[in-house]
């Protein structure tokens, strides 16, 4: 091979016929390997199938209530009755986990997202029903103060500062109140400090050491975020996150929140977003061996559902390729709203 290149390559300062005749002699052509589709699925590298798939889903207060989110268009909000439906439908899809999150009306909302940890609360009830009805699937919930919190932020607002030690006492009782519902991985996705070994140690102290815990390790200061904060209504109500979310310009920094996450009891690390962060969903999985999950987040769904409502990208094409490239940048999970459109694709 390389007694090839450089001879071609002198030849070609001399004659241009024999660089020819060296072509037609060329014994490594990497394109015999891509000459028919079954030689070509011999070789792929990277397969996605829905086993590796989480379906985020929104759930809405009351009943017989089905909402489309209107800057993720496919993407509905459901009340329990529907959403059990949904998961059912989902499930005989292939689909088997789902991350539940509540929208919560104004009224239940406070400083403190007290509704959070309250088992009488319709989110909490729901998780157990859903548990109950389902044993089979896996269900991630949230912890932050988000979605309760009348300030719109992820930690207690004091001031205009967003409190870290303070907060970690409102996440331990929401994580326990999650686990008492019986669901099997929380995701602490509020990038406060030290709340993955906090709240390893409430839910071992309380006899929950099988709830994992999918840490949103690497999550950044996003504007891809913007239409989940639509579906549940969650915006700040002043300010920006930049105080606890990572700085989109930082690598390095992924990797110590990766460290702290994993000695304190991470089961699993995430990146998010995912379509512009893939070199540090690549960082995590070339320096940790914990399992890497990828949040392919609202705003990346809403731009390729939108590109192809305007008839400028193929959706499907789109939707398997960007599955398949956020897992061989080196996701083992991908959280994403295109799980149920991929198990009907790939279903065909
Ligand atoms: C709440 C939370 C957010 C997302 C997941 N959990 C929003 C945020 O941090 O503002 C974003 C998910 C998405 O955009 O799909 N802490």
């Amino acid at each position: 091979m390389k007694a090839f290149f450089e001879n071609g390559y002198f030849l070609s300062l001399l004659r241009r016929d024999i660089i020819q005749f060296k072509q037609n002699t060329m014994n490594i052509r990497p394109r015999r390997n891509r000459k028919s589709s079954v030689i070509r699925s011999m070789v792929e590298e990277t397969k996605v199938t829905t086993a590796d798939l989480i379906f985020p889903l929104f759930l809405l207060e009351g009943e017989k209530k089905q909402v489309e989110v209107a800057s993720m268009p496919g993407i509905y909000r459901y009340s329990l009755d529907l959403m059990l439906k949904e998961i059912e439908t989902c499930m005989d899809m292939g689909i088997s986990a789902f991350d539940v999150f509540p929208v919560v009306e104004e009224h239940h909302k406070d400083k403190m997202a007290t509704k959070s940890a309250d088992s009488a609360f319709f989110y909490l009830k729901a998780l157990k029903k859903i548990k109950n009805t389902f044993p089979e699937a896996c269900i991630m919930t949230d912890v932050a103060m988000d979605p309760y919190s009348e300030d719109g932020h992820d930690g207690i607002v004091r001031d205009g500062e967003i409190l870290n030690d303070e907060t970690l006492k409102v996440l331990g009782e929401m994580a326990l109140a999650q686990a008492d519902t019986g669901i099997d991985i929380i995701g602490p996705s509020d990038m406060m400090d030290g709340r993955v070994g906090y709240i390893r140690e409430v839910l071992d102290a309380q006899g929950y050491q099988d709830v994992s815990i999918m840490s949103y390790t690497a999550k950044y200061a996003s504007a891809f975020y913007g239409p989940f904060r639509d579906a549940l209504d969650s915006a700040p109500k002043s300010g920006d996150k930049k105080s606890y979310q990572m700085n989109p310009a930082n690598r390095r920094e992924a990797l110590i929140e990766a460290s702290l996450d994993m000695q304190e009891g991470a089961d699993f690390l995430m990146v998010k977003p995912a379509m512009a962060y893939m070199d540090i969903i690549r960082l995590l999985k070339d320096h940790f061996d914990l399992p890497i999950a990828a949040y392919n987040v609202s705003g990346e769904y809403a731009m390729l559902v939108a590109a192809a409502e305007k008839g400028w990208l193929d959706y499907n094409q789109v939707m398997l390729e960007t599955l398949l490239c956020i897992k061989r940048s080196g996701a083992d999970v991908i959280l994403t709203y295109f799980a149920k459109d991929f198990a009907k694709v790939t279903r065909l």
